[in-house]
């Protein structure tokens, strides 16, 4: 019996794959399908496997069907037939579950319920469950029978078809799995009703995807469906119960989404059936995913496959207009229906940003994944090359090289300037722009009110033409047709036949069309009206809701035709309803002085009323008349003559527009100035044949008013252009240039000018652009944009009151930014400096490529295919986010920024000198003039606007008293925390005193600098997220330091007592970072210790060691001593140690969240380590409590300690896993180990502050704790840590101790490295060794100290300085491998003498000597604050130079020592062989005892000059001293670890004195 609301029998649609009709589409489907799963699959048992979110929805229904329906069928079998059973079984939801680990738990299910052969599985989910239990019915029991039941669209049009079935696994998606059809699959689009809005959309990219590879009458159906698709799946009509089951009951809705479905699903069949495994058809369905993949890689899970595939078919439809197969009409209407249906077709926009937070696709890493994909063959990639919508350039995808597909996603894009030959001049390139909006707009209503075929030329594809050619469509007007790859519309003209349009004509957001087509639709005929369409109605989206039409709509109401408002009065929607005489004509009143389109509206459909139409603009001034007189030129073109009777007065005769066979639009004369400017600036010559004199746009005088008196030969009809330019750098200048009626060709102008360098003798090569001062309000502030880029390449630019100077320079002497041209988003500046870049030496990088899409969308294709100018893709993403360097002045800013600017390709940046040249003013006097405040300020202001002009690509230094301002130091939190790395530069304050106490050049500080340090440490602490004090000021140092690459240690300190361990001490922090003092594990008399030991303790521990301190109290439940019951206790020793200035403070996160809060709140100078201990074990690294932990700890710290206990090898993997995972969102630090023996991997793998141990201490703090030599084998043994070889160049050395000591070294850190001498006269013998990969660095002495230079690939500021290069370290980026040459000559003189005396500003030196390491004397001695400098020589001349090389060190020459010296030295730095027998008079020696001697000569150990300062009671340094010193300096660099010191200088003072 059924009644109404009983499932009917629905009407289903077939479709067959492999020569089956096993796809079976329809509504409401469960019952049918049902029975004919057990009549046509007969088995004993079916399982329905779903996930989560599905079987609350639709499964009790199902199994209750299945119940009756079996019995049903069994009772009509007879007797002895047997009931099938039914089991269910629920899965999580998400990719996660396609693992190896679920299958295996639904294999486990299947043979627990004795599943056997028999068993038949249905997959009732997206593509995930299809995926998964599809793979699972391929193995289990060798292969079972499985039904697919999509519930998402994906899954009904992709996944479900085709028998692909996978699992992932770590390594990547997919990867895993089998072919394994179905044998059924039943797409009940009822489904789809409960799918989360997102999942429909990620859907259609597939279903765009496959209308847009197989058919155009397909796409089109989709572009016009947006609405009724999105409705049927959004909100669907439900009048009757199972609406859409039978063809009776099914919305028109229903019925274009099930058509649209069985279209994408038939095609995949289809494919599928004609290339089962893959061969080159099947490849066709992976357009948009080769490219699409590859952001999904790195995207998902922010982002759906769905959303990457559709910005991959952008990606890829560009690829393809870039091999000159598809149009940009193709590709923008792909674009169209993309975001039409809510897909992203951008990675930059917003949307996808909201969604992705801080993650990017850099190039290199899509280029490397498309490397991997399996669907590519060998190394060539294949992408599906549309050739227009619906078809492909093959019926396979094709072979396209690295470099365009790199050149396409790249986001910037680099122009490289053409070769100046002879035959440039020769070179003649005749090419189209793109055509006027305008004209396009008038062109398209003239050709379709028009009798006959025209074929439109040039014709611009935009939003607005689109709407207009959709509308005159719809109503009947014309047929149009593309041709030659969209670059002719032929248009078929109706001759003003219109009808009224099935549907209401949406017009979005086109103000022309809207205008145009109002009048256009009075001259339907009411004979086309129907019953049932009645009237014509116009309407747009809100935007255009709001427009103005009123004016013109009152006009027609005035001449008859019959209008109404829907809406609102004034604007769209409005209704037309047809009359008998239809645009009656006559006499008509326009008031013209709002908008000329009213006016061209109606002269365009005049011909065509019913009277001839004498038209008369009213009140006062006509608006914008060009296009007025555009419109009647046009009209003309067409054959109706408009007589003008008098002023404002026109006369249209009636009559029908005569069709030219063809008619080109002429192009845009804005862009037209562009092809014209590279002719000029290049010297090759350029026609345009849809531009000329008789052009009515103002930009079209820019070939004769600004080219021609530049130097160009220019010739024009009345429709085109040719313009020569003059030989590369002849362009002259424009003293005075008018340009206010071409205002948006200002900046094409511009960039020639900055190259017009050829003036008269004597005259200045200055152009002046005036009259342009709209183009302040454009896209940007394109006056100040333009001299600020501008001034990037060198150019001397200025802005004017309504313009802009500028100076032209050679080009030679102009160089393309490092970090590129910031365009604004502003296409006019992209365009116009790619033309620059055509003559700029070494290339010119253009950013945001993508913003000439607004115009001109295939710019950077025409300007390489067609203007034959190379481009480059270049990617400097957000991976190159400046790098802010805070700190003391003196700190070595500037010095270490500009070396690793350079290192790391970038450009230095210093505020203060970018604040002095901005202002024209120096800081002192600004200071004077304003007072402090105002210049804190305005420093504020500046960094404001440095940090958005130079957010990428950049190192900016700033002053140091930056953080004093509050505005500064938030914007500085903030850029830390959210942009890119802010390093806080330290130098020891004493050295940094020293230093500027004798520099005047600088304003001089209110308070002592001390108190200025200890005001601002905390400051700069909280600014910058990285500091170098551990590690060094070295840049290979701090550039490890900048990629978070640099490994760092503490070591855990186990000792009950301190004291007895101390001579230990040196040895036992041999290459830590830090010290852990761990204050519970400290025992006074076998109790737990007082306040007082505590800190007696720390206070020795302090002035044993400089390294910083983390201070440490754990609990017994945490693992420790301390009682638990003294939490209030534990937390006021860690409120001590932070007024004792401990560096670190380390935290539990489980104790009480008050007293931790009140502790933050106090912290001060001090960095807070979050930590949570597992003690338990049991908590997994994939698990969610760890996320929680972390989280916890993330918002506590400024490190983050995660501690768990490895069990098995494999938890320290699921360890890195997680903590890489981490590491995408998160910026802090994280310490994340294991505990015990298992545990130990996860320690070596562990990168910042790893906790070790050390022989000589009594305990390990924890179980499974390495020390560093055994944590750098570790390394080593696992590939972490290659083999590096170091050197000594130079000759003789036989006799040197550098092996000894970094020998010494290496090996008490377990480093895999060794040094050896390489002796040689000629420098090139050493380039061998330099190349090899497993060089890592070198020691350079006599004579190569010089002529290496050359070698290398860039020196440090002090080498140059000094002039010579001792040291050669090795750094690896991503900009390379390069040799760095480094000087620790001075280093050494400057460790040597700065413990042993103190010095003030009257401290004064004496260096004898005049060769290469008397220069590092002098500036060692500089740097230690030494004011004056004398210098004796025995060559005056040397002197001389010296005293013009350091003008500003304070060297007074000497021309003997017994010269009376006013202010005796305190300091003696002798530079000359020990043999030279030099006599010093005791003068010298006059102010008194406790000087200091540095003796750099090494034979004999105490010279004569050594032995001299022992009578006078001088401090002797000994050469070999020195040597070792420089020589810990090397290995610093080298190692980036502090040297092993005190046994280093044992092994070499034993070796020496032997
Ligand atoms: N085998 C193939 O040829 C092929 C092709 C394309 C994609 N795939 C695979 O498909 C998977 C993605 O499939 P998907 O996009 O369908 O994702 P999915 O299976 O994860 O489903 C998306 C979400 O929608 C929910 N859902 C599904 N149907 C619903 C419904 N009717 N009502 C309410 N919620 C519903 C799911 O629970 C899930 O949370 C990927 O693993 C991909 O690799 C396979
Ligand atoms: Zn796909």
């Amino acid at each position: 019996m059924s009644t109404l609301l009983e499932q009917p029998e629905p009407d289903i649609i077939k479709v067959s794959i492999l020569n089956e009709e096993s796809i079976i589409l329809g509504f409401h489907l469960t019952k049918f399908m049902i029975r004919d799963v057990i009549s046509n699959i007969p088995s004993s048992t079916y399982v329905i496997i779903t996930d989560k979110n599905i079987a609350p929805i639709y499964l009790t229904k199902i199994v209750e069907d299945f119940n009756i329906i079996a019995s049903e069928i069994t009772l009509a079998k007879g007797k002895n037939a047997l009931k099938p059973r039914l089991i269910t079984y629920i899965i999580p939801p998400g990719e996660q579950t396609k693992s190896r680990d679920t299958k295996a738990e639904i294999e486990d299910f299947l043979l627990s319920k004795a599943c056997a052969r028999d068993t038949c599985i249905l997959a009732m989910g997206g593509g995930v469950i299809g995926d998964l239990v599809g793979f699972v019915a391929a193995t289990f029991m060798r292969g079972v029978p499985f039904v697919q039941i999509p519930t998402t669209l994906l899954a009904m049009v992709d996944s479900s078809i085709g028998g692909k079935t996978a699992i992932d696994t770590p390594h990547g998606k997919n990867l895993i799995g089998s072919f394994w059809q179905p044998k059924r699959i039943y797409i009940d689009l009822i489904f789809l009703e409960t799918l989360p809005e997102r999942e429909f959309i990620n859907g259609m990219a597939e279903v765009i995807k496959t209308a847009a590879i197989s058919s155009e009458s397909d796409f089109i159906i989709l572009e016009n469906g947006v609405e009724k698709i999105r409705e049927a799946v959004l909100n669907p009509k439900r009048d009757v119960p199972f609406q859409g089951a039978k063809l009776e009951t099914r919305t028109p809705s229903q019925s274009l989404l099930l058509s649209v479905i069985m279209a994408s699903a038939q095609f995949k069949a289809y494919v599928v059936t004609h290339d089962e495994r893959e061969g080159g058809l099947r490849g066709l369905l992976n357009f948009g995913h080769t490219i699409g993949h590859a952001i999904e890689a790195i995207m998902y899970p922010e982002l759906l496959h769905g959303e990457c595939v559709s910005i991959g078919m952008i990606k890829e439809a560009e690829i393809a207009r870039h091999l000159g197969y598809l149009n940009q009409v193709a590709i923008s209407r792909l674009y169209k229906i993309l975001q039409d249906y809510g897909l992203p077709v951008s990675l930059e926009e917003k949307k996808v940003k909201d969604l992705v937070g801080k993650k990017f696709c850099a190039v290199d890493k899509l280029m490397e994944i498309m490397k991997v994909d399996k669907k590519i063959q060998g190394d060539q990639k294949r992408i599906v090359i549309l050739s227009s919508i619906g078809n492909t350039y093959e019926k396979k995808a094709t072979v396209v090289s690295d470099s365009v597909i790199h050149k396409i996603l790249s986001p910037a894009i680099k122009v490289l300037p053409v070769t100046s030959s002879p035959n440039i001049s020769s070179i003649h390139i005749t090419m189209t722009t793109p055509g006027s909006k305008s004209i396009s707009n008038r062109a398209l209503i003239l050709a379709a009110l028009g009798v006959g075929t025209c074929k439109l030329k040039s014709l611009l594809y935009s939003d607005d033409t689109q709407v207009m050619m959709v509308a005159l469509q719809n109503l009947g007007a014309a047929k149009f047709e593309w041709e030659n790859n969209g670059e002719v519309l032929i248009v078929t003209g109706g001759g003003g036949n219109l009808q009224i349009p099935d549907n209401e004509l949406y017009l979005g957001n086109a103000g022309t069309a809207s205008r145009f087509l109002t009048t256009v639709c009075t001259l339907i005929s009411a004979e086309t009206a129907t019953q049932t369409k009645m009237h014509t109605i116009l309407t747009g989206n809100a935007r255009m809701k709001q427009r103005p039409i009123g004016p013109l709509v009152t006009t027609l109401q005035e001449n008859g035709s019959q209008i109404r408002y829907v809406e609102n009065e004034g604007s769209l929607p409005i209704e037309i309803t047809p009359s008998q005489t239809k645009f009656k004509g006559g006499k008509i009143n326009l008031a013209a002085s709002i908008s000329s389109q009213y006016v061209s509206s109606i002269l365009l459909s005049a011909p065509y009323a019913s009277e001839p139409v004498t038209l008369s603009l009213t009140g006062g001034k006509v608006v914008s008349q060009p296009y007025i007189d555009m419109t009647i030129a046009m009209m003309k073109s067409f054959g109706i003559e408009v007589k003008r009777l008098e002023d404002n007065v026109y006369y249209i005769p009636q009559g029908k527009y005569t069709n030219p066979s063809e008619y080109v639009i002429e192009s845009d004369a804005s862009s037209a100035t562009y092809p014209l400017a590279v002719a000029a600036i290049t010297g090759i010559t350029c026609t345009l044949p849809n531009i000329g004199a008789s052009s009515l746009q103002g930009d079209a005088a820019f070939a004769v008013k600004v080219l021609k008196p530049m130097g160009c030969t220019v010739t024009q009809t009345e429709t085109s252009t040719t313009v020569k330019g003059p030989p590369i750098g002849s362009l002259r200048p424009l003293p005075n240039i008018d340009m206010e009626t071409m205002t948006d060709a200002f900046l094409t102008a511009s960039v020639l000018a900055a190259v017009a360098s050829n003036s008269d003798e004597g005259e200045e090569c200055i152009t002046r652009i005036t009259g342009i001062s709209n183009q302040r309000v454009k896209e940007c502030n394109r006056i100040a944009a333009m001299v600020h880029e501008l001034t990037k390449f060198g150019v001397v630019a200025s802005e004017l009151p309504d313009g802009i100077q500028i100076h032209g320079s050679k080009t030679q002497s102009l160089k393309g930014p490092a970090s590129g041209v910031k365009c604004y988003d502003d296409h006019r500046i992209a365009m116009s400096f790619s033309i620059l870049g055509c003559v700029i030496p070494d290339g010119t990088i253009i950013l945001e490529k993508k913003c000439v899409e607004k115009t001109w969308p295939g710019w950077w294709d025409d300007l390489e295919s067609k203007l034959g100018i190379n481009l480059l893709g270049v990617d400097i993403g957000s991976d190159q986010e400046s790098i802010i360097f805070i700190g003391m002045r003196g700190a070595g800013k500037t010095t270490l920024g500009k070396d690793v600017a350079k290192a790391l390709n970038r450009e230095f940046l210093d505020l203060d000198h970018h604040f002095e040249s901005l202002l024209s003013t120096t800081i002192s006097k600004f200071i004077e003039e304003e007072g402090w405040d105002a210049f804190r300020a305005k420093e504020f202001e500046i960094l404001k606007s440095v940090l958005s002009t130079h957010s990428s690509g950049h190192i900016i230094a700033c002053g140091g008293g930056i953080v004093e301002h509050p505005s500064s130091r938030d914007l500085l939190k903030q850029y830390s925390q959210n942009h890119g790395d802010v390093v806080h530069i330290v130098r020891d304050i004493n050295d940094v005193i020293r230093y500027l106490n004798k520099d005047n050049s600088r304003p001089s500080f209110d308070d002592e600098l001390l108190n200025v340090w200890n005001k601002r440490e905390i400051w700069y602490n909280e600014c910058s997220n990285l500091d170098n004090k551990i590690g060094g000021s070295s840049i290979d140092n701090l550039i490890e330091i900048i990629r978070k690459t640099k490994r760092t240690f503490f070591v855990s300190l186990t000792l009950p007592d301190i004291t007895p361990a101390l001579k230990d001490l040196p040895t036992i922090t041999h290459g830590v970072d830090a010290i852990e003092f761990r204050v519970d594990l400290l025992s006074e008399n076998g109790n737990l210790p007082s306040v007082e030991y505590i800190f007696n303790q720390l206070e020795i521990l302090r002035r044993a060691s400089s390294l910083p301190i983390i201070f440490t109290v754990r609990s017994q439940s945490q693992g420790g001593k301390y009682p638990d019951t003294q939490e209030k206790e534990m937390f006021l020793l860690l409120e001590q140690a932070i007024k004792s200035g401990c560096e670190y403070i380390d935290v539990e996160i489980l104790m009480s969240p008050s007293l931790i809060s009140n502790l933050i709140e106090k912290k001060g100078n001090a960095k807070i380590i979050a930590s949570w201990h597992d003690i338990s074990g049991i908590t997994k690294w994939d698990g969610e409590e760890v996320r929680q932990r972390f989280r916890a700890a993330q918002n506590i710290g400024d490190i983050i300690k995660i501690v768990g206990r490895a069990s098995c090898l494999s938890d320290n993997f699921k360890l890195r896993n997680f903590v890489e995972l981490q590491q995408q969102h998160c910026k802090k630090p994280i310490i994340a180990i294991n505990m015990e023996t298992e545990g130990q991997l996860s320690r070596i793998l562990n990168q910042y502050f790893t906790p070790v141990t050390h022989p000589l201490l009594p305990s390990k703090a924890a179980s499974g704790q390495l020390s560093v030599a055994e944590i750098h084998k570790g390394l080593h043994l696992i590939g972490q840590l290659p083999k590096k070889k170091f050197y000594l160049f130079g000759t003789p050395i036989a006799h040197s101790m550098s092996p000894t000591i970094h020998n010494t070294g290496f090996d008490v850190l377990g480093l895999p490295y060794h040094y050896d001498l390489f002796e040689s006269e000629d420098v090139k013998a050493v380039k061998p060794i330099i190349e090899d990969i497993e060089f890592g660095g070198a020691s350079v002495t006599i004579p190569h100290k010089i002529n290496i230079i050359p070698l290398l690939d860039q020196i440090t500021e002090q080498s140059k300085l000094i002039g010579a290069v001792n040291t050669i370290t090795v750094m690896e980026s991503e900009a390379g491998r390069k040799l760095i040459g480094d000087n620790t000559d001075w280093l050494g003189i400057f460790y040597s003498i700065k413990p042993l005396i103190e010095i003030d500003s009257k401290t004064t030196g004496l260096v004898i000597g005049g060769g290469g390491t008397s220069r590092a004397g002098i500036f060692a001695l500089h740097q230690l604050g030494v004011s004056t400098i004398y210098l004796y020589n025995r060559t005056q001349d040397k002197i001389k130079e010296l005293i013009d090389q350091f003008p500003t060190y304070g060297i007074i020459g000497l021309s003997s020592l017994s010269e009376p010296i006013q202010n005796p030295p305190r300091i003696i730095v002798s530079t000359i062989p020990a043999t030279s027998n030099l006599e010093i008079p005791n003068e010298i020696f006059s102010s008194g005892k406790g000087g200091v001697i540095v003796e750099m000569a090494y034979k004999p150990r105490r010279t004569q000059l050594l032995k001299k300062g022992d009578e006078k009671e001088w401090i002797g340094v000994e050469g070999v001293q020195v040597l070792i010193e420089q020589g810990l300096c090397q290995f610093e660099k080298w190692t980036g670890r502090k040297a092993p010191r005190n046994i280093i200088e044992e092994i070499v003072y034993k070796k020496y004195d032997s």
